[in-house]
């Protein structure tokens, strides 16, 4: 993957206030922002955390840790900037002796700069190669499933990434429209196959999107390993957030959050408790937070997002 500079965009941070309400953020505390990208929340947990608070920041993307390196300059010795995979939060604050933290954030997904660059290929609107890679790491990027892989492979990954019914027809038309090398020509092949849904807003490869930069960045793997390395960095009475953007990555937060609050996960159907384990989190919010219509309305990407956030509690 080419690292370049486009021109910068500004992403919105998403849900802002309510993040830091859901975090509780308070002075001098410490805090860890899994995808810090260009530094939005951070700028605001650092704000609410001075004086002496403190963050650890990391991004799979460099180009992003570039524009948070610049915004978060002003806090000094306060941030530490890390390039990496979020699964790997636990060794990353470890190896720098930030634990015990005061909360975590996750908010999901890709950035709004990520989606108009002209080079990372996230997005059917912008014509650019098939790569879809957060960062430069050993991954596959997105022309190997489209050009490469089987139209089986293909098919299940857009049915259970992209949850789309048409997943068959989009594949068979993926694998006779090769090789495509370009977002515009693949979005292209996908309208051509499956047409566009009279009164519908989006586009035909919306799914088929979504579907491919999942299985690229392995991103539900990536969350469900995640949560539970966040969850042991947290000391009593710490928050853990996550800001999720579809319902595959809000099924796998609600599930973790609704077993980790429970004293028994052993099948209802069993008469006595083997499992021996106990609740280490309680739900601060009730179900998940959405944006208003007035935060929707100035920054559209925010529409889908869904903000859950639960505590730490004593052993
Ligand atoms: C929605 S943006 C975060 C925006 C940020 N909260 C802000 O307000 O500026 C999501 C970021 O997560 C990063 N990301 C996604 N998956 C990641 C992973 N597994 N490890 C590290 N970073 C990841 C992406 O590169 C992207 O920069």
């Amino acid at each position: 993957m080419t690292i370049t500079m486009d021109a910068p965009v500004r992403h919105e941070p998403v849900l802002l206030h309510e993040t830091l309400a859901a975090l509780a953020v308070r002075p001098g505390g410490r805090y860890v922002d899994c995808t810090v990208d260009g530094g939005g929340h951070a700028e605001a947990i650092l704000d609410a955390a001075s004086p002496g608070g403190a963050l650890v920041g990391i991004d799979a993307d460099p180009e992003a840790l570039a524009l948070a390196r610049h915004r978060l300059s002003r806090f000094g010795d306060a941030v530490a900037l890390v390039e990496g995979n979020f699964r790997d939060v636990d060794a990353i604050c470890r190896e720098r002796g930030f634990t015990p933290v005061n909360g975590v954030l996750f908010d999901l997904g890709l950035s709004s700069h990520q989606l108009a660059s002209a080079t990372r290929g996230f997005s059917f609107r912008v014509e650019a190669p098939l790569d879809m890679r957060f960062g430069p790491g050993p991954g596959r990027a997105a022309s190997y499933w489209v050009n490469e892989a089987s139209e089986s492979e293909l098919a299940d990954l857009i049915w259970r990434f992209g949850e789309d019914r048409r997943s068959r027809r989009i594949a068979r038309a993926i694998v006779r429209s090769r090789p495509l090398a370009t977002t515009t020509q693949l979005a292209k092949a996908v309208e051509q196959a499956v047409g566009r849904r009279p009164g519908s807003q989006s586009h035909p490869a919306t799914k088929t999107f979504q579907a491919l930069r999942i299985a690229v960045n392995q991103e539900l793997t990536n969350l469900a390993e995640a949560l539970p390395r966040a969850h042991g960095l947290l000391g009593f009475g710490s928050r853990l957030v996550v800001i999720s953007y579809h319902s595959l990555e809000d099924r796998i937060v609600k599930q973790y959050f609704a077993r980790e609050s429970r004293d028994c996960v052993c099948p209802p159907a069993q008469p006595v408790c083997t499992c021996g384990h106990t609740a280490t989190l309680r739900p601060v919010t009730r179900g998940a937070l959405t944006p208003s219509e007035a935060e929707v309305a100035v920054n559209p990407r925010s529409r889908s997002a869904k903000l859950r956030a639960a505590e730490r509690l004593a052993a």
